[in-house]
């Protein structure tokens, strides 16, 4: 195994940096290649682009579960950042968090899509800490803690009167309101979403969601720095789900729909979607690893904020899953039998 290979830490290494880089323009719709500054001309952007980088030295990543482990490597492998200090309140959630990266980080080594020295050089500029204070001085916040936002507003609260004044602060939430994080920042002028996919390693977009308060400067940041770190920005104004799990969930909530009909069969469902829409998993399959716990949370959410929108539902099928306790590949059952990381047959 190469994780046995790398260093668990050690001071600040060299930096890597490109005239040109890959963006996604708003504008046009495909990626392009340019140098900067560049002008964007859809109307949720600034107008021009006034930076030529996030100027994002040290980061910190609060939270290592599913997203924020993913952030956490992707950031640190990405050779952009001086330092990222991950931070978990508690022990344990640290050390599952630095086990998870060294995992991917092997897995990408093992398959020479990461070399060993990269690979030493991200785990050497990453600094595994349950000391908040550690976030005193760093450029950029990016939080992927758990979907409950009265935590959040006590996080941001702290971190808020933790963090020099100029530090910008980005959520990972998916479901949750940027702008009633930001409120309770003490910053909300320096305050954007930045929504990652599972698995964060893999998935090449970044929503970058911006509030009325967002200060535009602080969202070309947020742009740049996508790019720095080798992800696909797109823009999205604070709407529940952004643009992806604002299509994705109700489509999920509807292939269950199906079964509580029994229209369809899981697999048949999964194999429609697939050949028919080209997605990469079914819909079901994508529930059961996003987590069917997950998909509960963002739509009852929804349900409870937006009660007259008719794609917010929960179909009888989720909820007896719920209640079974079966959230899918986390716990081994959903829609189908999982075993670890590998899918078994469905169900039902
Ligand atoms: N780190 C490093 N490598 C990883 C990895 C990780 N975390 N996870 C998988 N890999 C590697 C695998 O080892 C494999 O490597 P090889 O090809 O060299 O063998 C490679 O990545 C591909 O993985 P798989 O063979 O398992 O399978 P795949 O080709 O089907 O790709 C997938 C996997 C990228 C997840 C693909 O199935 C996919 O795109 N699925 C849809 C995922 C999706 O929709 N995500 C969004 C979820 S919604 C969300 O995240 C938002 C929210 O808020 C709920």
């Amino acid at each position: 195994m190469f994780a046995s290979k790398l260093i668990s830490n050690s001071t600040a290494a060299g930096r890597k940096s490109s005239a040109f880089v890959a963006t996604y323009d708003v504008a046009v719709g495909r990626n392009s290649y340019f140098s900067t500054p560049t002008t964007r001309r859809n109307s949720t952007t600034p107008t021009t682009t006034t930076i030529d980088s996030s100027g994002f030295d040290k980061i910190g990543c609060v939270g290592l579960g599913l997203m924020g482990h993913g952030i956490c490597q992707v950031a640190a492998t990405s050779g952009v950042h001086s330092k990222i200090i991950a931070f978990e309140q508690e022990q344990r959630f640290l050390d599952s968090g630095n086990d998870r990266i060294l995992k991917s980080i092997d897995k990408l080594v093992e398959k020479g899509k990461l070399t060993l020295d990269d690979a030493n050089d991200a785990m050497g500029r990453t600094e595994f800490t349950t000391d908040m204070d550690a976030l005193r001085d760093v450029d950029l916040v990016v939080e992927a803690v758990i979907e409950n936002i009265d935590l959040k507003k006590d996080l941001y609260t702290s971190l808020g009167e933790i963090c020099k004044p100029e530090t910008i602060f980005a959520s990972n939430t998916s479901s949750l309101s940027i702008g009633e994080m930001a409120a309770f920042s003490g910053r909300p002028d320096r305050f954007l979403g930045v929504h990652f996919f599972n698995p964060v390693q893999l998935m090449k977009v970044v929503e970058v969601i911006k509030t009325d308060d967002t200060d535009p400067i602080v969202l070309e940041k947020g742009l740049k720095w996508v790019e720095e770190i080798g992800k696909v920005s797109v823009l999205c104004g604070d709407t529940p789900g952004f643009i992806v799990n604002r299509i994705l969930v109700p489509m999920l909530m509807q292939s269950m729909s199906l079964i509580d009909r029994k229209d369809a069969s899981v697999k048949d469902i999964d194999v429609a979607m697939k050949l028919g829409c080209g997605h990469p998993m079914g819909p079901l399959h994508l529930a059961d690893y996003i987590g069917l716990d997950t998909c509960y949370f963002i739509v009852s959410g929804w349900m409870e904020k937006y009660p007259d929108e008719s794609d917010f539902f929960i179909p009888a099928c989720l909820q007896a899953n719920i209640e079974a306790g079966n959230l899918g590949r986390k716990t081994g059952k959903g829609f189908y039998h999982w075993e670890g990381e590998k899918r078994g047959d469905p169900v039902y």
